[in-house]
């Protein structure tokens, strides 16, 4: 009986342990360690978060404040994604020596290529600074007071609390409010690049497979971080030094299997879990399909474009990679969050939470919480709808207009700051959108403001349009503006913006494209904005009341912090999935699947040939399994964007994989963590190492890192064979 107990209660752990989570790595020891442990780990909590000494964390560096990276060699080597190092690739690439169509390699550490304004960032502690941040708050009656004293308290602990001269301190909110976390942090500012495979297989499938499984894409490239003479951060110098790090990964040489302990550590940005039912409502209803009808009609007209012009095609790539990927996302999303049925399974949650609140005797305090969610998310609902219709047309997937909104600003800059503050703007915004035109065409730009102005004029809410928007004739409008505004051309676009002040903004106020940007912005700002901004920060208040109930009452809940941008840990199996009736995914891909998508010459399908012979030659020396090369593998570790590059680890602290993506499927994780179908998808790192050694010949990389045979018999002997590491 008390066995039968124990293995039930072992098997409500283990299942619990894959309902997600992204956790804090300073606060692991209890419920984590446990968790954990119950699915197969072997570490303590103490060997992936440690104060005093090194311990994992002091591997896995913030990539460029957007992605994750991992230390895998004592001379500072990082691991990330392709996608992550693209701009860094992109950047270095020439119709001589096009890195992104080739890869790049170097042989030699004289060979790697420094890049300006590439960073990463070490997080060197963790402290809670709760009780300082909230300090002189409760007594303050309005919203707006109690915010403003806490960014007073946030800016006065950052520059007292003790740290290094080259350390930051970096205070973030977590719980919505009801907690705040110091980070004593390192940025490198001398990264360089050390390694990329070809885009046919660093981006392989691309957007037709972005968010799919199964998948194939080998998404790494390799950085280097440097450091000067004391190991300390530097700008580039050609005298700093690879960077000694406190810890660098292992590497697993065995591969996984279906139910293996994965872990992921890293940045996850933003999530929205603690979400009232009626505001997952209104993404699956109103504000997804809005973004992705938008979102869809541009993507239609540049790929029109693309596919009949090359020099289009290169110029827009990388911009319709970006719209496509969240377009893709949302409609995943959309569809997960209705399959998963989130939000009857939320109301359900929150009628059984009332009642806790006033068994509780709380309702004073939270009785009000749900009825006051559904009153203000009622009322935000036109302006979060007409926001996104702004943000969406007007800055984000037209781009003339998106100019013009730029110089919209520096007006509002020349009438609130003065001549000087207006000069130096204008001056930086000649300089950054020198860049922007050289891959700006104003013929596929014209027909994307076509159809999308036409949206905003029917679709978004009618009491907000600006008068140029009402009763439209969008393709007249759109001939009239591309024909007429000096903003098509970055020549064109300084002749308007040459002279003193005044005559910068007279000439502005009679330019068609100028005109029209301002007029809608204005309407904008004074008619949504500002009610937008307060009914938000009404529900923020409301979600901080709502998170501090569930933290009071629902105290045997797994309740992570949303993801705020800060290092965290997620945990699970590697598992398969059942995507829908009578299909059954399996966890791991194989070059196999590479060769059975490969369409010759395609631009997301083709292999390059040295990986075919590869292949056909079964020339995969250790890196193979069963005369088989693993590609890709999926787990239940709950990431989302942010995650890209994040070490996948094993229970012994070997890396193990990259991850680089979700299945579609499951992308709803973001909002609501459905375990039978949220996956994470990581690149195998015998894939890695195989292109790295097999296809790339970089031996003096390989020769850097630790292999290590954790599940052999004799791991010791292998692991002496392969640290040459010194
Ligand atoms: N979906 C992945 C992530 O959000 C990969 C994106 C890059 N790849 C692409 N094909 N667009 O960001
Ligand atoms: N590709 C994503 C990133 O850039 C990770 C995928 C996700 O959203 O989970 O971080």
């Amino acid at each position: 009986m008390k066995f039968l107990k124990l293995l039930l209660l072992l098997f409500v752990v283990q299942t619990q342990a894959q309902q997600g989570g992204m956790w804090v790595p300073s606060l692991l020891k209890g419920m984590n360690e446990t968790e954990m442990k119950n699915l197969g780990m072997k570490m303590t909590a103490k060997d992936i978060y440690d104060v005093n000494q090194s311990s994992m964390k002091d591997a896995v560096p913030h990539f460029n404040g957007g992605c994750t990276s991992e230390v895998i060699s004592p001379k500072g080597l990082i691991l990330t994604n392709h996608h992550c190092g693209f701009d860094a690739i992109q950047k270095h690439s020439s119709v001589e020596h096009d890195y992104l169509t080739d890869g790049f390699w170097a042989y030699k550490m004289e060979e790697e290529l420094p890049n300006e304004n590439l960073t990463v960032t070490f997080i060197v502690k963790i402290e809670d600074v709760t009780t300082q941040v909230l300090a002189g708050v409760s007594s303050l009656s309005s919203e707006e007071e109690k915010q403003k004293k806490i960014q007073e308290n946030i800016t006065a602990l950052s520059n007292s609390l003790p740290k290094e001269s080259w350390q930051e301190n970096k205070i973030r909110t977590f719980y919505e409010g009801n907690q705040y976390m110091l980070f004593v942090t390192e940025t490198f500012k001398d990264v360089r690049l050390v390694g990329a495979p070809p885009t046919s297989i660093g981006k392989f499938g691309s957007d037709t497979d972005n968010w799919v499984w199964p998948r194939h894409t080998g998404d790494f490239s390799l950085f280097r971080i440097y450091a000067d003479k004391n190991n300390r951060p530097a700008s580039y110098s050609k005298d700093n030094v690879p960077y000694t790090p406190k810890h660098f990964l292992p590497i697993s040489l065995d591969g996984i299997q279906e139910d293996d302990f994965t872990l992921v550590f890293g940045y996850p940005g933003r999530t929205n879990e603690y979400l009232p039912s009626v505001a997952i409502e209104q993404i699956v209803n109103e504000l997804n399909p809005a973004k992705i009808e938008i979102r869809d009609r541009a993507l239609k007209v540049e790929d029109g474009f693309m596919r009949k012009d090359n020099a289009i095609k290169i110029q827009y790539a990388s911009k319709y990679a970006s719209t496509a990927n969240y377009w893709k996302k949302w409609i995943g999303e959309t569809q997960g969050l209705k399959k998963s049925n989130a939000v009857v399974l939320k109301k359900e949650a929150e009628k059984e939470f009332q009642v806790k609140i006033s068994k509780a005797g709380k309702d004073q305090e939270y009785g009000s919480l749900f009825s006051e969610f559904e009153k203000n998310y009622t009322e935000i609902a036109p302006y979060a709808l007409s926001r996104d219709y702004f943000s969406e047309v007007i800055l984000r997937n037209t781009e003339l207009p998106g100019i013009g909104f730029k110089l919209f600003q520096l007006e509002q800059v020349y009438n609130t700051k003065g001549e000087q503050s207006f000069t130096d703007r204008k001056n930086n915004l000649i300089n950054s959108l020198d860049e922007f035109y050289k891959n700006f065409n104003p013929a596929v730009d014209e027909k994307v403001f076509e159809q999308l102005v036409e949206l905003y004029a029917t679709k978004s809410p009618k009491q907000f349009l600006p008068s140029n928007l009402t009763n439209v004739n969008s393709a007249k409008l759109a001939t009239d503006i591309y024909s007429q505004s000096k903003l098509t051309s970055f020549s064109k676009l300084k002749e308007l913006l040459t002279g003193d002040s005044k005559t910068v903004i007279a000439n502005l106020n009679n330019d068609k494209g100028f005109q029209f940007v301002k007029e809608v912005a204005e309407k904008y700002l004074k008619e949504v904005a500002p009610k937008y901004d307060a009914l938000n920060l009404k529900i923020s208040a409301l979600q901080r009341t709502y998170m501090k109930a569930q933290l009071e009452l629902n105290k045997d809940a797994r309740l992570f912090p949303d993801a705020n941008s800060t290092l965290r840990v997620t945990y699970g199996k590697v598992k398969g999935y059942e995507p829908k009736d009578a299909t059954v995914y399996t966890p791991v891909t194989y070059l196999d699947g590479v060769m059975e998508k490969y369409i010759p010459g395609d631009y997301e399908f083709d292999v390059p040939s040295k990986l075919i012979e590869l292949y056909n030659n079964k020339d995969y020396g250790e890196y193979g399994e069963n005369g088989k090369m693993p590609v890709c593998f999926i787990g239940t570790n709950h990431t989302t964007g942010g995650n890209s590059g994040s070490p996948a680890i094993d229970a012994n602290g070997n890396l193990i994989g990259l991850n680089f993506d979700r299945v579609w499927e499951g992308t709803m994780s973001d909002i609501y963590y459905d375990p039978s179908i949220c996956r994470n998808i990581m690149v195998d790192i015998r894939y890695v190492l195989f292109i790295m050694d097999k296809y790339a010949g970089a031996k003096n990389l390989i020769e850097e890192l630790q292999l290590v045979h954790p599940k052999k018999n004799n791991p010791l002997k292998k692991n002496i064979l392969h640290k040459k590491t010194k």
